[in-house]
């Protein structure tokens, strides 16, 4: 295809091989170069490989930023595999007219489940009975062992109203859970109450953060944020480990200023073996599995190919992040 686009894509996409896979459909319209392994590629190899290409499809492991970018003179769309976007310096794209799109929507729902599974993990001392079990420390029954705390009619609070958030809302309705949120904005026909972010502190027996991370909530559930919490609530972030400040949220699990603490990201991802979350009691841990189901994983990348495709052909893309790229930029394709 000598006329065709070049795109590098970072890893192997979810969707298998057949013709309406993900890869196959992007591979029909464009040069594919594709980082084979399962490890994010070194910044070098992925300024390297990006070089010449049109389009980048990049997961949340790569740095999209002003250096990469410059390196990348023919660049027109970037394309990530993720809601989220903090890896990429969006207003350096748009500075150069390079699109950039992402992929909300298709995993709401599955990062709603994942959100209350750990919520329920984490209320019932699942990772802790089942490491009994394991290890032995399994007695017979006994009335004061391993209590949890109940969820069923409970109080949630949501702090970010987004999609994600109303999602984990409106599961928390089948638990008959009173539901607060916290947002800049009102969010009208959000599946429950406003509130004030300290009111909301105060009342939840479950706090559940769902904000992306940007410079406003960097570390913003910090130690005066779980010093508001109840000492029997717990904490839930499926969102960005960047959005807690985790030393403070370790200390606030050793210390009992809360009695408990779920997350399925971390800052950064993987943690390193010595980090002090690790060894912090009360903590269930996963690893940013929020959107990990072959359906979900699969309209991602979907979505991912149909917004590269559509910027590299000039039509506006679905979920556009940076419209004004289109207008500002204008670049010129070179070569
Ligand atoms: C996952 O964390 C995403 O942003 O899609
Ligand atoms: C618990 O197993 C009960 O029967 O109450």
């Amino acid at each position: 295809m000598p006329d065709a686009p070049r795109v590098f894509v970072t890893r192997a996409l979810p969707g298998g091989g057949a013709p309406d896979a993900p890869l196959a459909r992007l591979r029909a319209a464009a040069t594919v170069d594709l980082w084979e392994a399962d490890t994010p590629p070194p910044a070098a190899a992925l300024r390297a490989r990006a070089a010449g290409c049109d389009g980048l499809l990049s997961m949340l492991t790569e740095r999209i930023d002003a250096p990469l970018l410059d390196a990348c003179p023919r660049l027109r769309a970037v394309s990530n595999l993720a809601v989220g976007y903090d890896n990429i310096d969006v207003a350096a794209c748009t500075a150069r007219g390079v699109a950039v799109t992402n992929t909300p929507g298709v995993l709401t729902d599955a990062t709603a489940d994942m959100t209350f599974a750990l919520l329920l993990a984490a209320a019932r001392r699942l990772p802790e009975g089942e490491r009994a079990v394991r290890t032995g420390a399994w007695g017979p029954w006994h009335p004061t062992w391993l209590l949890g705390h109940a969820v069923t009619g409970a109080t949630l609070g949501i702090v970010g109203p987004g999609r994600i958030g109303a999602a984990v809302a409106r599961r928390a309705r089948g638990f008959e859970m009173r539901v607060l949120y916290h947002g800049r904005h009102e969010a009208p026909g959000f599946p429950g109450a406003r509130a004030t972010l300290d009111g909301l502190l105060a009342r939840s027996d479950y706090v559940s953060v769902h904000l992306p991370l940007t410079a406003e909530t960097a570390g913003i559930c910090d130690a005066a944020f779980f010093a508001k919490m109840q000492r029997h609530a717990i904490f839930v972030n499926t969102a960005r480990g960047g959005v807690v400040d985790q030393p403070a949220l370790a200390r606030a699990l050793r210390d009992g200023v809360i009695a408990g603490a779920a997350v399925d990201v971390t800052a950064p991802e993987p943690l390193p073996p010595d980090d002090p979350l690790l060894s912090a009691p009360h903590l269930v841990i996963a690893p940013h599995l929020g959107s990990a189901t072959e359906e979900t994983r699969t309209r991602m990348a979907q979505l991912a190919v149909d917004g590269l495709l559509a910027a590299l052909a000039g039509r506006r893309p679905q979920h556009l992040v940076n419209p004004q790229a289109l207008t500002a930029g204008c670049r010129e394709v070179v070569g």
